[in-house]
């Protein structure tokens, strides 16, 4: 049987900052709120005719140039977001694809929220273990500034753009491989993140009214409880189906919602700070994204090694949830 291995990291974060005090000047919010509330100081933002696919490109073109296998090698493309190019159709997958120059391959999108990233990895593990695919390269990439409502202070503060990708490879070597990928969710709470117009659940009478129709709209406040909550019990399931103490875990990557989140998720499981990776205040809640563009950070300023543990956990709009342990196993 072949494993899957995690071969490399890209990301890519747009070059426009939003940062609290331009916030201030939107809505009624402070800096000082912001920063108390969320940890989070700036969120990039992509320029009007930059779009899901373009940043999606960035990232995907890093992690294959990382990766060491040739692009025409790449045999499976998958994208996580809720801000694709185009709702319905055509996915965002195949237009990066298309942009990146790769061959006709298998190319699709997920909507899984902010845990999106965690479940293309699980299927990228699923189609090469059983041996349908060899080389996936999965994306999590998201343009919330264009489903987000700046008139609403509850959740513009929180949002912000990017893109992170990983190439996920078949390997002989079990020392390399996944160990182990957990994903769930609970429709019970699908109100607590919406963007409630714009589809079939909330049909519109004329265009008119689908303007602006897809803005998030969330429940921040027993969001934040729940996430809390998901977070921990998740992350204490998969380390003891695996045997595994945190105290083993190099990096904790958790999704970066709110600094508050993470330290609550991270001291319940008793990890030690140097442990866990914290990038919110610098891009905010990137969705699909958040997770590949932490790991990208550590990646790129030298704390992640080859060999080194990683634990992944995210939750979000659905609800979902998902955990996953992955040894960081590049080629070279
Ligand atoms: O990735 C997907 C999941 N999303 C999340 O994880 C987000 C989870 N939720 C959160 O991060 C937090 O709930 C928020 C940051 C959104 C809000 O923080 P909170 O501590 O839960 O505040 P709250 O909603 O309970 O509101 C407290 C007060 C309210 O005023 P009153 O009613 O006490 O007078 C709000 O109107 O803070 C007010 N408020 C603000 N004040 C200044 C809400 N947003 C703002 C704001 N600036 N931006």
């Amino acid at each position: 049987m072949a494993y899957a291995a995690l071969r490399s990291i890209g990301a890519y974060a747009p070059k426009n900052i939003l940062t609290n005090e331009d916030l201030s000047k939107m809505v009624d919010t402070t800096d000082e709120w912001i920063t108390k509330r969320t940890g989070i100081k700036e969120r990039h933002i992509a320029d009007k005719d930059e779009h899901t696919s373009d940043l999606g490109v960035e990232a995907g073109k890093l992690a294959i140039e990382r990766s060491g296998i040739a692009k025409e090698d790449i045999d499976m493309i998958i994208c996580a977001t809720i801000s694709p190019d185009y709702f319905n159709m055509p996915s965002t997958a195949t237009i990066i694809s298309n942009k990146l120059g790769l061959p006709p391959v298998t190319a699709f999108d997920i909507s899984a929220a902010c845990t999106g990233f965690v479940y293309i990895l699980s299927i990228a593990k699923a189609f090469i273990e059983s041996g349908m695919k060899k080389n996936v390269l999965i994306i999590g990439a998201e343009k919330l500034s264009a489903i987000t409502d700046y008139t609403d202070r509850g959740t513009c503060i929180l949002f912000g753009d990017g893109a992170g990708a990983a190439v996920i490879s078949a390997t002989d070597n079990k020392e390399e491989a996944i160990i182990d990928i957990h994903t769930g969710a609970d429709g019970t709470y699908a109100d607590l993140l919406m963007t409630p117009n714009g589809g079939t659940g909330s049909p519109h009478d004329s265009l008119e009214q689908e303007a602006g129709a897809c803005f998030m709209q969330m429940k921040g406040n027993e969001t934040f409880k729940v996430a809390v909550r998901t977070l921990t019990k998740d992350v204490k399931e998969i380390l003891a189906k695996n045997e595994i103490e945190s105290s083993s875990i190099k990096h904790f990557v958790p999704h970066q919602a709110n600094y508050r989140i993470i330290k609550a998720v991270g001291d319940a499981l008793k990890m030690k700070e140097e442990q866990v990776v914290v990038t919110v205040a610098k891009y905010g809640n990137t969705s699909g994204a958040s997770i590949p563009m932490a790991i990208n950070d550590i990646y790129e300023n030298g704390t992640l090694k080859k060999g080194e543990l990683l634990l992944l956990d995210a939750f979000g709009g659905g609800l979902t949830w998902g955990s996953a342990l992955v040894p960081f196993s590049p080629i070279k």
